[in-house]
């Protein structure tokens, strides 16, 4: 049974790719097709921080060790999901005008914060290797660390972009603040 726990993770992690393939190809993306697209890659690329995020707290909650077995392999695709977002945006809305993109990312800080977060996935993606695991050591810990900055610049990101509706982007917001807070460790904060 517990073999098949990964290899059915990844198969339902490529779920949100195939549906938003089918749209595009078979033209089901609604009158504003790239607004479509960007939303459906940003929230999923949202989902799956909090799903990375989830991984730990569930493996002490439930003693059970294959959590984290699939935490690795949701963060390839917390990077897959916001390459996707962000090609959206750089290669279908703006058609790669690298200057109106530029202009975008320091005039408007929910770009900003986007990208940033996007940026440090880079090296998380990079040195997430069992061999790269085993050449940082303790490095690599502190380096991964990243994915909270990375959370709650992703959130704010979706707070930022949005003007009127503020429900959805501070439910997430509360839950990535609930997922980081689980990860305190107030026993060693406690005992000093
Ligand atoms: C970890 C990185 C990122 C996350 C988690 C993220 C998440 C999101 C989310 C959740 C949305 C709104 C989806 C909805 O309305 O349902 C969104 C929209 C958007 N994102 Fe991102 N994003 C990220 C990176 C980026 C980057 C790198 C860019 C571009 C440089 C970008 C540009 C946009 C734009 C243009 C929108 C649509 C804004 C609008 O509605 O007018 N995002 N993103």
């Amino acid at each position: 049974m517990i073999k098949y726990f990964k290899p059915s993770i990844f198969v339902l992690s490529t779920i949100p790719f195939l549906i938003i393939s089918y749209k595009i190809i078979f033209n089901k993306l609604g009158p504003e097709p790239v607004k479509e697209i960007t939303h459906f890659t940003g929230e999923w690329t949202l989902i799956f921080i909090c799903l990375t995020l989830a991984m730990s707290p569930l493996k002490k909650l439930t003693n059970l060790n294959f959590w984290v077995r699939v935490r690795r392999m949701l963060g390839l695709f917390v990077f897959f999901y916001a390459s996707l977002h962000l090609l959206t945006y750089v290669g279908i809305d703006y058609r790669f005008s690298w200057q109106p993109i530029f202009d975008d990312v320091v005039k408007k800080k929910y770009i900003f914060v986007g990208f940033a977060a996007w940026l440090l996935l880079i090296p998380l993606t990079l040195t997430s290797s069992q061999k790269m695991m085993l050449l940082l050591k303790q490095n690599w810990k502190k380096l991964h660390r990243l994915i909270y900055v990375i959370a709650i610049l992703g959130s704010l990101h979706f707070v930022w972009l949005s003007k009127t509706i503020y429900f959805k982007p501070l439910i997430y917001f509360v839950i990535i603040t609930f997922l980081l807070f689980l990860r305190i460790n107030f026993k060693r904060i406690f005992n000093k």
